[in-house]
């Protein structure tokens, strides 16, 4: 019958009679409803690596909860957003509207995120965010409705602006895709890197998120002849920049430096050798050796067969925080204002460190940003941890206000 009624109702009722249908449901007795949690990541396209790890990580905390949390059995909603920011409204629309989703989980890119803010904010829809990092949703388009459980993408990249110009050099070269993410990372980075007496001596932004061929802006930056050249790359774009900055015989001419995801552990395989002695900021390692990350590394290699990465710990951290939240309200995700403050309130060991939400921002302060090397560890590439920066909290001051 609820079938019935839902296919009869047209577009925005749709939002509306959710809220009714998920009472009746509850009141009728007999088993609450389902915990239906939607997920809008990319398997398909330049980040689809990050949406499975995202995937694997969040699938191993409800898995280790018998696929029930206070009560409610979990149901995953997976939808792949193709890294398009109107692919990623459409489907947003569709998972609050059709499926009358509980929380929503995603997206990887900062496009996506921006295209869905206004919609996930009016819909009063909890949105946790397992990666993208846009700084605006930290600091003028915040929502009370949204949480980041992964960074700003302010976050890795401010503390190494003053690094790289104190222990490496001071002349840069920057590069990064054209979208939101590239532009807030190579920000944040100029601006502690020009106090610390910094000078970039170039600065290129890249096709995205279709990009095969870097030999363009490797041919400027080897003319240029920089000390460092900063660049935040991820995914598929990761491998093909390393590979080809190593092919173009720049290695041991620029030092590469950047933020974590160039070297994340989803593309180190691939970029083999070329990746020896880069240097980037990142809230983790798999080298760190808190009793939690032992654990995690444990539990996920065990199941998938594989290292996990950062963005297997943003999807891991992403279902404690449901879980933290969901017992601290009894199941309970009506009353959106207590759902708010449970989630504002939660805290638990991460693999990370302590994991906790800044209350001004809903974004995670980050225990440390680790500065970290790829060099060779017992036959395999990681990222070595050579210096940390504490309790990394993204400067935005927003989100005190309800509503
Ligand atoms: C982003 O678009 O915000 C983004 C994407 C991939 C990353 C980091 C940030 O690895």
């Amino acid at each position: 019958m609820e079938l019935t009624r839902r296919k009869f109702l047209g577009g925005a009722a749709i939002a509306a009679a959710g809220a009714v249908v998920g009472r009746r449901v509850r009141r009728a007795g007999g088993a609450p409803a389902p915990l239906k949690i939607g997920l809008l990541l990319p398997y398909s396209n330049v980040y689809a690596v990050l949406g499975e790890s995202i995937t694997d990580g969040l699938s191993l905390v409800f898995e280790r909860e018998g696929w029930s949390v206070a009560g409610r059995r979990v149901e995953l909603i997976k939808e792949d957003d193709e890294v398009n920011p109107q692919i990623g409204l459409r489907k947003v629309k569709k998972l609050i509207e059709s499926d009358g989703v509980d929380f929503l989980v995603g997206p990887v890119s900062s496009g996506v995120l921006a295209a869905i803010r206004d919609t996930v904010h009016q819909a009063r829809r909890i949105l946790i965010v397992a990666n993208a990092g846009n700084d605006e949703i930290s600091r003028d388009r915040c929502s009370r409705y949204i949480f980041r459980a992964s960074f700003s993408n302010w976050q890795p990249n401010s503390p190494m602006g003053g690094w790289v110009a104190a222990h490496v050099a001071k002349e840069a070269y920057l590069v990064a895709p054209k979208y939101a993410a590239g532009f807030d990372m190579m920000r944040a980075f100029k601006e502690t890197f020009g106090a610390a007496g910094g000078t970039v001596v170039g600065e290129d932004y890249t096709p995205f998120p279709v990009n095969e061929d870097f030999a363009p802006f490797l041919t400027k930056i080897k003319q240029a002849a920089p000390k460092v050249v900063y660049a935040f790359f991820s995914g598929s774009q990761a491998v093909r920049f390393v590979r080809q900055y190593d092919e173009f015989g720049l290695r041991g001419r620029s030092r590469l430096c950047g933020a974590g995801f160039l070297t994340e552990t989803d593309v180190l395989p691939a970029e083999g050798s070329a990746a020896l002695g880069i240097i980037t900021g990142h809230f983790y390692s798999t080298l760190l050796e808190n009793r939690t990350n032992q654990a995690f590394l444990r539990e996920f290699r065990d199941k998938y067969k594989r290292t996990p990465d950062g963005f297997a710990v943003q999807g891991y951290d992403t279902a404690q925080v449901i879980v933290h939240a969901l017992t601290a309200t009894g199941g309970d995700t009506r009353d959106r204002d207590r759902l708010v403050d449970a989630l504002r309130s939660v805290e638990f060991d991460s693999p990370r460190g302590r994991f906790r939400f800044d209350p001004k921002t809903q974004n995670v302060i980050q225990p440390f940003i680790y500065v970290r090397e790829v060099r060779e560890v017992g036959g395999e590439l990681a990222n070595v941890v050579i210096d940390r920066i504490a309790n990394v909290k993204d400067p935005g001051t927003g989100c005190t206000l309800p509503g």
